[in-house]
């Protein structure tokens, strides 16, 4: 509660003092265990929140484990539909309610318990456990992405853990074997100097919003098919027997759309919903800015409009490549009158590790004894940037241990965290380090 009382939204710059007082916050809860931590701050090249770093010590012939989580949150808006206010934690049927209950602050601290109880036996761990817990994972590991070549000796494992993604559904955990990557940018469509009268001048000038929306609807068919030139020619299809595993995960389309609240799915034709989410590209529009937001009518053609805009990612697709792609066909796209500024935000590569990797077995079993149930193994169609990165350097194993629900609300009001799954957790990785070794 603690934590979650601290308002870490990496993204808005005004809360720099409450991203150095989460960090401050978690560095503590080491030591408060008896760990030796450290708080590594960006280089010249990247400012930002700092990393926490924190291990214990090696143990000789037995595997080094690095366990990922971050600190940050995402925004709070709309503020008026949290019942009650974001970071102020409240419990209520079982669940705590908090913007970071479940993303990550919940999910990352079950790791924390799981030592601190080890730490407080005066057992000897079995393994080598090292922690890094980032500030910046909801805007896209700036800092933590230009200090990792430096810290490939200080990171050096045998595999990543990470709890940031979900369960399959409640009563049923998961190991996650997959992640899509993300691209993301700001679209800006310059037209007149100033806002002008759309009675005298409608008709006659191209108005920024409405080329907006054509070089969006542009992007990607009706039948979900993205249509920048080449963006398809390095996706990594899906294998048969992937297809095949989760055609054996009960799933709904109906229960799905009714748990959502829309009439109706779509998506790419010729996949599955899960497919979809979990192994296909796609596109999507996060907000639209320009032209008059206010209460009733107001007669103009903006000056300048904008969109917020991403496209997830699969293996072997390129966030630059697909930032080169998109600016081409922008430029392309866009009608007389206008100029349009392509802004990039940020990217991660997707991941697939293999779900039989050296690991697999021992993470399955400590889940199946915190959780009571032996998990299924899935992809996710969510985006944590720098763990391609990560593997790539460390050259290690990646576990994705996911206790949230699809239903806590990450990124969305009224987020939340069921406790008994914060317990279940921290069961699973108190006996994790055992296995693992
Ligand atoms: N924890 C999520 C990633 C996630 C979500 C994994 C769902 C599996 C299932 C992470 O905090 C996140 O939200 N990542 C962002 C990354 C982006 C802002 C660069 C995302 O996926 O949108
Ligand atoms: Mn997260
Ligand atoms: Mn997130």
């Amino acid at each position: 509660m603690e934590l979650l009382r601290i308002a870490s939204i990496s993204a808005d710059p005004t809360k720099s003092a409450e991203m150095t007082q989460a960090a401050a916050w978690v560095k503590a809860r080491f030591e408060q265990m008896g760990l030796h931590a450290e708080l590594i701050d960006g280089d010249g090249s990247a400012q930002g929140p700092a990393l926490v770093y924190a291990e214990t010590p090696k143990i000789p012939g037995a595997p080094t484990i690095l366990v990922y989580g971050h600190y940050d949150v995402q925004p709070c808006d709309p503020l008026n539909l949290w019942t009650t206010p974001p970071f102020e934690p409240a419990i209520r049927d079982g669940n705590i309610y908090a913007r970071g209950a479940t993303d990550d602050k919940g999910q990352m601290l079950t790791h924390l318990q799981s030592l601190s109880a080890w730490m407080a036996t005066g057992e000897k761990l079995p393994l080598q456990v090292k922690f890094l817990i980032e500030g910046e994972e909801e805007k896209g590991s700036e800092v933590l992405g230009h200090a990792l070549p430096g810290l490939k000796e200080k990171l050096a494992c045998d595999a990543i853990v990470i709890s940031d993604s979900s369960q399959y559904a409640a009563g049923q955990p998961a190991i996650t074997y997959g992640l899509r990557g993300i691209a993301y940018f700001e679209l800006r469509v310059h037209g007149p100097k100033a806002d002008l009268h759309s009675g005298s001048f409608g008709g006659a000038v191209t108005n920024p919003a409405l080329a907006l929306a054509r070089i969006l609807t542009e992007i990607k068919t009706e039948e979900g098919k993205i249509q920048l030139p080449g963006f398809y020619d390095s996706v990594q299809d899906l294998q048969q027997d992937e297809r095949d595993m989760w055609k054996g995960l009960e799933f709904s389309d109906e229960a799905f759309a009714k748990q959502l609240g829309v009439s109706a799915l779509s998506g790419e034709l010729g996949f599955t919903t899960l497919e979809r989410r979990w192994a296909r590209p796609t596109f999507d529009v996060h907000g639209l800015l320009g032209g008059y937001q206010g209460e009733g009518g107001k007669t103009i053609i903006p000056s300048w409009a904008g969109a917020k805009i991403s496209f997830r990612l699969v293996p072997n697709q390129d966030p630059q490549t697909v930032a080169r792609q998109l600016k081409e066909f922008v430029a392309g796209h866009t009608p007389p009158g206008v100029t349009v500024e392509v802004i990039d935000l940020h990217g991660g590569s997707g991941v697939v590790v293999d779900p039989k990797s050296r690991f697999m077995q021992g993470a399955m079993k400590a889940v199946e004894e915190g959780f009571g149930k032996s998990p299924v193994l899935i992809r996710e169609g969510g985006s944590i940037p720098i763990v391609a990165d990560m593997v790539a350097l460390l050259d290690c194993d990646v576990l994705l241990m996911g206790w949230g629900l699809d239903d806590d609300g990450a990124h969305s009001p009224n987020e939340k965290f069921c406790l008994e799954d914060y317990y279940r957790g921290i069961r699973a990785s108190s006996r994790l380090w055992q296995y693992l070794a």
